[in-house]
């Protein structure tokens, strides 16, 4: 059974549909399943990954109310800072960003192109920005509203009730990609960062494609974490918007058990994991969310977790510019 309902407006920002793309030698080398690749990493070049499908629906929302700057958060390197500090150039926007950590050095990754934005950005240590982070949005909003600005504030990794649309619509999209490819494909996976991805393909998929289970790989945050956060967030989505769609919960799993460290911590396997799929698909893949989700996926098939399935969906989120803050680590020696 599959629902339909009216996914709200959105401005027309990513590059989609993505291909959906079989990678065929990584599945021979390691037999199971074959593993599909959605590419979300083309979803541009810089307005790219999976933030550009939330940003669509968030700054729509944003738009209507006329507002004429943004306000958001996330670490030094985050993909979404990013993706908001371009979009908002490309809109006319004023951006700007709060975020976690000092840098040191000469700016790099995503770092660098918010500067080259022209975002303007505040830089806070990890205790300032986790003890005070509501207040320090809400301060430059006021500093905003006070210089006759209407600011908009955007959660971390737009990840809320509307942001998560875009994983919605992107379910949608990938409907099609399995009817076109005659897959129903066991599981789709993802990374799980702050949890809007998740809540959206989960709810999605129950909408379009009930029989594939949703699989998130925490990057950060345990599993009960992620599983309320995706709870709260559809919860709101659905009175929000006025759904009437119950998921299963039983479709939805998250594995925490590939963290490792911490946020934004790789080991080494991670890097490994990185430098096959570069090698033998031509995919590249980050350290923070991708490449550690997707290690996590190859371990899980090596162990013989999904001995039993035809096709799993590893949805590509993107954040290739994170890659090169970790040079040290991938150069060849
Ligand atoms: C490249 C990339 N993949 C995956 C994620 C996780 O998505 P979400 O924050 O919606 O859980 C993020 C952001 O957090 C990201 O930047």
């Amino acid at each position: 059974m599959s629902h339909s309902f009216e996914i709200p407006p959105r401005l027309s920002l990513a590059q989609t549909p993505t291909p959906l793309q079989p990678l065929n030698r990584l599945s021979d080398r390691f037999g199971g399943p074959r593993i599909w690749l959605k590419r979300d990493d083309l979803t541009g070049s810089v307005l790219s990954g999976n933030k550009i499908r939330k940003l669509e629906f968030i700054l729509a929302r944003a738009l209507e109310q006329g507002c004429d700057t943004l306000i958001t958060c996330g670490g030094l390197q985050s993909n979404h800072c990013r993706a908001t500090a371009l979009i908002g150039a490309q809109l006319g926007l004023k951006v700007c960003l709060v975020l976690r950590g000092r840098p040191d050095g000469f700016p790099d990754g995503n770092y660098l192109l918010d500067q080259l934005a022209g975002a303007e950005i505040r830089t806070y240590s990890a205790h300032t920005y986790q003890a005070e982070l509501p207040k320090l949005l809400d301060a430059w909003a006021d500093e905003c509203r006070e210089q006759g600005l209407k600011p908009w504030v955007i959660p971390t990794g737009a990840s809320d009730s509307h942001g998560a649309w875009g994983y919605v619509q992107a379910s949608r999209e990938l409907q099609a990609d399995y009817r076109q490819c005659h897959i129903t494909p066991e599981y789709v996976v993802s990374a799980c960062g702050s949890g809007g991805t998740l809540a959206g393909l989960f709810l999605g998929h129950q909408a379009y494609c009930p029989k594939t289970q949703v699989l998130g790989m925490a990057v950060c945050d345990d599993a009960e974490y992620f599983r309320q956060k995706v709870d709260a967030d559809i919860d709101t989505l659905c009175r929000l918007y006025s759904i009437k769609l119950t998921p299963n919960p039983d479709q939805l799993e998250v594995n925490d058990a590939y963290i490792g460290e911490g946020y934004a911590q790789a080991g080494p396997e991670v890097f490994d994991t990185i430098r096959l799929m570069a090698a033998t698909e031509g995919v590249v893949l980050d350290p923070v969310y991708t490449g550690k989700a997707f290690h996590g996926l190859l371990t899980e098939l090596k162990n013989g977790r999904f001995q039993d399935c035809n096709d799993i969906v590893f949805v590509h989120t993107g954040g290739v510019f994170g890659l090169f803050p970790y040079r040290e680590f991938l150069a060849s020696p």
